[in-house]
């Protein structure tokens, strides 16, 4: 995109990694697991393999679990990485099920309920100096004023528009669609962030308040996939997902709670309370950042934390397949649907002034860590082509759905949405280009005083 940066010396890339090289096409090897699977099918069989055993060995599970439900039964996964979400594979069995009872002795109460499913230690460079289900709710709370979004069956209506299903609540305040589709996309990325970050699901310091009892938010939670997971890790801790759309599944772990909410609205929940806020691949959709932040630091307690984790969507190179004058649709793609972003209202690279506006917030050790995340199969490392392969896919996927709202924003009209869209598509697959995204993510601290 015109003016966006590339990762600069400010920004070390974490697990600097290291078989950075084009995979030779004549050494593709791939396990087979069926008769008839294709080699992406079978590196997403071992994408999968991979995730568990990075979960075995950074987040040992901290209770025995238990093979109950996690997903809507009515709402079958259809894609290979929501198949394995829904599986357990990534997204592990819950021990448990949320009851009415259950959440009603939650200190934090609510209306709504809408369902009822070590971070690498170096690597951060500190910058302080320099289902398409019908969320049924499940449990209720007597006190239902604190979140009364989520009071009236409206919150679980939805909008139709050009064949694309999207949140009704707040109608229009998010551009992209919550269909089975983004759906299948965002565990798709979450998959891809877990991988590229070796299994980390945070990289804030908060291992130990989370293993002892902390209260988590997770803003934007979309399916809740990083708030179940992180809830079935620490059954100590309260995790409370907060979303626009009520897509998260009808069995939870007891300890995880979402909400049909709007973010950028006043919060309910009392100042000082939460340990850890969490928001991922959201923040480019956030129309006011800094009031983001002053809010978030009014409700961490004295030494929580506050992390963001998002996709930069500009597509970077560090050898001479693509270079500035190359013509790439898919460069063109992002550019026109940031363009779009901006036109309703939003910085899709706002991630990038994060670390210095979190410190003018007031905001202590604010550190940055970003990832190189592929395009497409091309390295040779395989973690690196489970991770160009998720990303890939999600992109391809999502293309109809992300450029709809930005591009008619533009003017466009669908006609020729669909006629550029080929060559996004193209460029997609272009294995010769070695583009990656970078994946950035910021974590700071509350002072104590
Ligand atoms: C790309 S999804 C990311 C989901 C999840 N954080 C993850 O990483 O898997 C972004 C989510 O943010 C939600 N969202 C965007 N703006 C919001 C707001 N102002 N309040 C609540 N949710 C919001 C959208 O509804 C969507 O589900």
């Amino acid at each position: 995109m015109p003016g966006a940066p590339t990762m600069g010396s400010e920004n070390r890339t974490a697990h600097p990694d290291t078989d950075w090289n084009t995979r030779p096409s004549s050494s593709s090897t791939h396990i087979t697991v069926g008769m008839h699977s294709t080699p992406e099918e079978d590196l997403y069989a071992e994408a999968e393999a991979m995730q568990a055993t990075m979960r075995e060995a950074l987040h040992q599970p901290k209770r025995k679990a238990t093979p109950t439900a996690t997903s809507n039964p009515t709402s079958p996964s259809t894609s290979p990485s929501r198949r394995a979400a829904r599986n357990g594979v990534l997204h592990p069995s819950s021990s448990t099920t949320t009851t009415a009872a259950a959440a009603a002795d939650k200190p934090q109460t609510s209306a709504t309920h809408i369902n009822g499913s070590d971070p690498p230690d170096t690597d951060h460079q500190s910058t302080t100096s320099p289902s398409e289900q019908q969320a049924t709710p499940c449990s209720f709370d007597s006190d239902t004023s604190k979140y009364p979004a989520s009071m009236t069956s409206s919150v679980r209506d939805h909008v139709y528009e050009g064949g694309l299903r999207y949140h009704a609540y707040r109608a229009g305040k998010y551009a992209f669609p919550n269909d089975e589709v983004e759906q299948n996309r965002d565990d798709m990325k979450h998959t891809m962030t877990l991988m590229l970050c070796h299994g980390a699901y945070f990289y804030a310091p908060v291992e130990d308040v989370l293993e002892e009892g902390a209260e988590v938010l997770d803003l934007g939670t979309g399916t809740g996939i990083w708030a179940m997971e992180l809830g079935d890790r620490y059954p100590n801790t309260t995790i409370t997902g907060i979303d626009l759309s009520p897509i998260q599944p009808n069995f939870v772990p007891e300890n995880v709670h979402f909400f049909v909410d709007d973010f950028e609205e006043e919060w309910v929940d009392p100042e000082n309370k939460y340990d850890y806020i969490h928001i991922r691949h959201t923040l480019h959709s956030v129309r006011d950042p800094k009031l983001l932040l002053e809010r978030a630091l009014r409700h961490l307690k004295p030494g929580g934390y506050f992390e963001c984790a998002e996709l930069l969507y500009s597509p970077q190179c560090d050898d001479d397949t693509l270079t500035p004058s190359t013509p790439y649709a898919l460069r063109d793609w992002m550019n026109y649907v940031g363009a779009g972003m901006r036109v309703l209202g939003s910085d899709p690279h706002a991630i990038l002034p994060l670390p210095e506006q979190m410190k003018a917030a007031g905001f202590a050790d604010v550190q940055r860590t970003t990832h190189k995340c592929p395009v497409g199969v091309w390295p040779r490392d395989k973690r690196l082509r489970f991770c160009g392969l998720f990303l890939r896919t999600a992109l391809m996927d999502g293309l109809r759905g992300t450029s709809r709202r930005p591009l008619l924003a533009l003017g466009w009209t669908q006609l020729q949405i669909e006629m550029f869209l080929v060559d996004v598509r193209k460029a997609l697959m272009d294995a010769g280009v070695h583009s990656y995204l970078a994946l950035h993510v910021v974590h700071g601290r509350k002072p104590v005083s």
